[in-house]
């Protein structure tokens, strides 16, 4: 795992783990530092699951899906306050795909072969420039050969509470912990044992437990452990920016 400075080929880093584990920012702001995009990879199995629900696809019809996802027409666009949009053919989803019921519809689209299959490419295609990748199969799937693999963990009860402080935040309404507990439970179990690319960490990748620390501890570790493993990426004045 360390970059070859003279590769042409741009660096990628991985970071996988479960929903509520801290990914999503800490790849946004691992990606800003090192002055990567960020692949929000789960957002593209939202958009399969959104595009079903309106098109009046099941979410276990594996055909239909699978077809659906070849043809996604998904675009990722930064927005001027530095945050990001999907757009979904051409239309604004970066809200839509967030609510409960498309995320249970993302969880079963995933556990299909046929979709994941639909989206290896897709991904590797918008990983192609150099990424800070962030999603579940990461490490393990799509790119293997990543110069760092990452995959962050942290207990049900925290992924649950950050999970109601991220909704609340969004102006949304937050459900019961213990509901948010369990739903976080049944996701998990359906990722962790699909047959295909189920959730687990890569051997090679750096485990982190984020359970007790802090959002800028995590991104303080991610940096130091991808200084150590690939100097040429982090400049000096990134390591602790
Ligand atoms: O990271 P997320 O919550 O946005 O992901 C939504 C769903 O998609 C989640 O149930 C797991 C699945 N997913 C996946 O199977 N593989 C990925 N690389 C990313 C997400």
């Amino acid at each position: 795992m360390s970059i070859p400075r003279e590769s042409s080929r741009r660096p990628i880093v991985v970071i996988d783990g479960p929903a509520g584990a801290g990914k999503s920012s800490v790849a946004r702001e691992v990606a800003r530092r090192l002055g990567l995009p960020m692949l929000d990879t789960g957002a593209l199995y939202r958009s399969v699951a959104l595009a079903a629900r309106r098109r009046g696809i099941a979410w276990d019809d594996e055909a239909a899906l699978a077809r659906l996802a070849e043809g996604l027409d998904v675009r990722f666009e930064p927005t001027a306050d530095g945050g990001r949009r999907v757009l979904l053919e051409g239309d604004d989803v970066t809200e839509a795909i967030r609510t409960p019921e498309i995320s249970d519809g993302a969880s079963q689209v995933s556990a299909l072969p046929g979709v994941r299959r639909a989206l290896l490419d897709l991904q590797r295609d918008l990983g192609s420039r150099g990424c800070v990748a962030e999603g579940r199969d990461m490490g393990t799937v799509v790119f293997p050969d990543a110069d760092v693999k990452f995959f962050l963990t942290a207990d049900l009860a925290t992924r649950a509470r950050r999970r109601r402080d991220q909704l609340e935040a969004d102006g949304r309404a937050a459900p019961p912990l213990e509901e948010l507990e369990a739903s976080i439970a049944r996701r998990d179990e359906r990722d962790a044992n699909r047959a295909v690319a189920p959730l687990r960490p890569a051997p090679d990748a750096i485990v982190l437990d984020t359970s007790r620390a802090g959002f800028e501890e995590v991104v303080q570790q991610v940096m130091a452990h991808i200084a150590q493993c690939c100097p040429g990426l982090v400049g000096v004045s990134d390591a602790g920016a």
